[in-house]
Formats: structure tokens, sequence, C-alpha cells
């Protein structure tokens, strides 16, 4: 199967994230998924700049950046200045925030996605010569980001509620990851489409399958004994 991986390092053993990062690169991982969070937009607080700036360091990999922030706006500069290959943030930016119980959250848009201010950000990280991604929280629908899919390089859909590693997969994406491929094909688009968040063995297949060209993959994929024996798994 042809599709890249991207190890998300939220997942990895912070005490030896540089290693845990190279460990990766060496066993043929695609590129380095960076999970940044403000305790705002999501229920936790991760890491930014800095530890990215770490990671570009230890390995040549591409770097992507999901921006799981309320103002993405804050973070292009210093991003796109430390050579973020890929700057992603979520089409809910400005949405209404929805009560999942036991302190969590998730956005949602509010009746339309705030499409100039979207537009002026996506502007923003072209600008700087990077790549440009969206991303779809779980109860979002495709249509809501067709407007923008000409304009974007990645289209990031979420598999969990965004803000943390290790929960639990949500098949809806199944559905949105074949509309949003079929809607590529039709209208012969080049967005990349990446899913994330519970991604592994069981699903990974037909992810691909369904139009998936890059996994995410976080506590499955640092939990893994061997790096290479899961890559190798994964792709077989
Ligand atoms: C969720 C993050 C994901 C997450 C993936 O907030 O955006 O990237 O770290 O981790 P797993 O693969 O463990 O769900
Ligand atoms: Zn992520």
């Amino acid at each position: 199967m042809m599709f890249k991986i991207a190890p998300s390092i939220l997942a990895a053993d912070f005490s030896r994230l540089g290693e845990e990062i190279k460990k990766a690169e060496a066993a043929g991982a695609d590129m380095i998924h960076l999970d940044i969070m403000d305790g705002h937009f999501v229920p936790n607080i991760s890491f930014g700049a800095a530890l990215s700036k770490m990671s570009k360091s230890v390995t040549n990999l591409p770097h992507d950046g999901h921006l799981m922030v309320t103002d993405p706006e804050n973070y292009v500069e210093d991003l796109t200045a430390i050579g973020i290959e890929y700057i992603t943030f979520h089409l809910e930016i400005g949405g209404r925030k929805t009560d999942l119980g036991k302190n969590r959250w998730v956005y949602e848009i509010d009746k339309k996605p705030d499409s100039k201010r979207i537009n002026n950000i996506l502007e923003s990280i072209k600008d700087k010569g990077k790549k440009c991604g969206l991303t779809l929280n779980p109860p979002t629908e495709f249509e809501a980001v067709k407007p923008f899919l000409g304009d974007i390089d990645l289209l990031l859909l979420m598999s969990v509620n965004p803000g943390f590693a290790g929960q639990k997969f949500i098949p809806s994406v199944y559905e949105k990851l074949e509309l949003a491929n079929i809607y590529r094909k039709e209208r012969g688009l080049n967005f990349e489409i990446m899913v994330d968040g519970g991604v592994g063995m069981d699903n990974a297949e037909k992810l691909v399958s369904l139009g998936a060209d890059i996994l995410v993959s976080g506590s499955s994929f640092f939990t893994s004994p061997e790096f290479q024996e899961y890559i190798r798994q994964l792709k077989s």
C-alpha cells in the first residue's frame, strides 16, 4: 500500500524525545506530526515552537504542525521561521464550544466557517512558502470545507476529538474520507488527505483504500516494540 506515515510525537517518551524522533526516522517514518495545543481550543496543552524546533534539529524529515489552537495567526510566524513544512489549523476556529463532560470539549462550526479569516491565514502560510492545511473535527461535515479545497495542500480529518493521544477511533471519518476522495477526483484537485486519531493496524488498510495519503500514528507507533517492524506491518 502506498501511503505515508506521520508519527505524532505527542505519544513519544518525552524523557528521550530526540532519540525517539531519530529512531522514527531510521525506521522509515515519512514525516513528523507536531500536535500543538493551547488549552483553549482543546482541553490540553502540549508544546509549541521551542519543542518543534528541537524536532527539526534532530531529523531531516518534513514536519507538519497541527495547530489545535484558537488563534492560529499567533503561531504562523514562529513555525514557518523554524522551517515547519506544513501548517494546518482547524476549520472550527471562531466557532462554538460543545461540552463533552468530564472536562472535555470539542469546537464545532457556528453556522458557517469564518471564510475571510481562514483565507487570510491560509494566505499567510503560503506567503512564507509553506504548505497549508485545514482540519475538521469529528462533528464537522465534509460539506463545510468544500469552498477551501482549491486553496489547500492538506486536508486533515480528525478521527478523535482532539486533545489527547491514545483515544478510540471514531468510524464516522470513513464516510467523510470517502466524500473527500471522490470530490478531489471529480474536481481534479491535488490536496493530500491525512487521517489523525486512533489509527493503527486495525484500520490503516481501510483508510488507505478509501483515499488517505498520510496516516498519523501516535500511541500505536510509539508503544510498538520495534518501530521498523511496525511500519513494515502497517504498510504490508
Ligand atoms: C489528537 C492529536 C493526534 C494524536 C494521535 O489530539 O491530534 O495527533 O496525538 O495519537 P493517537 O494515534 O494515539 O490517537
Ligand atoms: Zn494531530
